[in-house]
Formats: structure tokens, sequence, C-alpha cells
């Protein structure tokens, strides 16, 4: 008899199991990894909409921070091969996956080596920045909160190189701000400043586009997208678009 295993109670276990690790690299860590992944409606939307699924073995996660998304992706497969924690209507979530993290700020490097550097299979972190350094082949990307730190033309030549890195059938989940949206997007403009300003970051100016312009600019590159509203319980303007390459590559 198969049990159902509420979604409630899954996440919270995720959530701990997906936190804990942080302990180890201090209570900053630890804290910015419970409140991020507990407040921020991203990750529990990823996974109850079936966003990333078995396929996706080898990610890039551009603009990784500490690596939660690392530790949450970790955390599921742990999860799912254990009798009686996976909901199903999670669907299947990958397991065993070859992580990559890209993040120019080695503090948030030097965290989440101390804290997931240890897990199996080990995720590889880069300290460099996302205009330059390679992207190695993968099955799906992850930008959450980040291509606005760069301008309109580096968003785009990364975008570029990010649909030549995915395979066939690869997935982008983009998550932006919309400037069309005026009051959200001025909203998590001061709120991204000031947690950058806390995280002992230099704040730099940013550049937005509206929903339209970011979608005309990944059907460009050849992406087939859909845009979900990702910003549930707070005040801001975030749409996560998941972007799908066809089952042949565009051409570049
Ligand atoms: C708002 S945080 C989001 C972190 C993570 N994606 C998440 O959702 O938890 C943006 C991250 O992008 C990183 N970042 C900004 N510009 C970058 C660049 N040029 N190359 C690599 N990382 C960059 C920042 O250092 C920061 O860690």
């Amino acid at each position: 008899m198969s049990i159902e295993v509420k979604a409630d109670a899954a996440w919270r276990r995720l959530h701990e199991a997906a936190t804990a690790p942080y302990k180890t690299a201090g209570q900053f860590a630890w804290r910015f990894a419970r409140g991020k992944l507990g407040r921020d409606p991203v990750f529990r939307g990823l996974i109850e909409r079936g966003l990333i699924d078995e396929r996706h073995r080898r990610v890039v996660d551009i603009g990784c921070g500490q690596g939660i998304f690392a530790s949450l992706l970790a955390s599921m497969g742990v999860m799912q091969s254990r009798p009686g924690q996976w909901p199903a209507s999670w669907g299947k979530a990958p397991a065993q996956v070859a992580y990559t993290g890209i993040e120019l700020m080695s503090r948030d490097v030097d965290r989440a080596e101390a804290s997931i550097g240890h897990l199996q299979p080990r995720p590889h972190f880069i300290c460099a920045d996302m205009c330059s350094t390679a992207l190695p082949a993968c099955d799906l990307v992850v930008i959450l909160d980040v291509l606005h730190y760069v301008d309109h033309a580096a968003q785009e030549a990364l975008l570029r190189r990010v649909r030549n890195a995915l395979k066939p059938r690869g997935r982008l989940l983009l998550r932006i701000g919309d400037a069309g949206s005026r009051r959200g997007f001025a909203i998590s403009q001061w709120v991204d400043r000031t947690v950058t300003r806390i995280r002992g970051h230099r704040v730099s100016p940013t550049w937005g586009r509206t929903l339209p312009d970011w979608k005309a600019l990944l059907e460009g590159l050849g992406f087939e997208v859909q845009s979900l509203p990702m910003s549930e319980g707070t005040p801001f303007a975030n749409v996560l678009l998941v972007a799908d390459l066809p089952d042949t590559q565009p051409t570049p």
C-alpha cells in the first residue's frame, strides 16, 4: 500500500536537511540559508511544479552564492531514495547530480566549500566572473536573481553561451525582476542593494528589462519560454522564466 506523503511535512524535512550543513560555516551562513530557503518561494515552487526532473543530471548554477541550490539538490536526491519521504506529486527529482556553481565572491565560495564541499557527488564551485568563465556542457542552467548585475550586452552574451552549453531539450530556469512592474521592481532593487551591503559586497548599478523584453531575448536565442510569477508572499515583481531548448540545437 502506498503512503501519501504530505507536501508541507516533506518540505519542512527538506528545508532542515538542506540547511543543516551550513552550521559548519557559522551562524551567518546557517541563518542566511534557513531564511533564504524558507522565505523565497522559488525553491519550493521549482520542486512542486516538477521543473527539475530526472533528466537534469548536469546542473550549472550561475551566481550560486553559498550554494544553497546545490545543497537542496543533494537533499532532494537523498529524500527521494528513502521510502515514505518524497511526495508522489513532486515528480521524480534527479539523483547523483553533477553540479557546477559559478560565483564571483570568494567569501560565498568559501562558505559553500566549508558547508557542502564534502557532499557526494562533490559539488564543483568556480570562483569567477560568469561573463568570462567557461560553461560546462549541461542539462539544466539555473540563474536566480543574478543577471541584473551586468549590462544588457553582457546579459545577452551570457545567455547565448548558456544556450550553447545546454544540450538539446536542455532547460534554463531564469528568475528576473520585471522592470515593467515598477513598484515591485523598485522594492526588489532596494532590498538587493541592502542585502549586498550586509553581505559585505560593493553595490553597483543594476540593469533591468520588462518581461516581454526578457521573453523576446530568450526566444530570439531559440528557447521556448513560459513565465511563472515567482514572488508569492513577497512585495517583489519576480518572474521565473522556464526556457526550454528544442530537440535539435538551434544554430548560434
Ligand atoms: C541575489 S544573489 C542570488 C544568489 C543565488 N542565486 C540564490 O538565489 O540564492 C546574486 C549572486 O550573484 C553573484 N554575482 C553577481 N555578479 C556576478 C558575476 N559577474 N559572476 C558571478 N557571480 C555574480 C553575486 O555575488 C551573488 O552571490
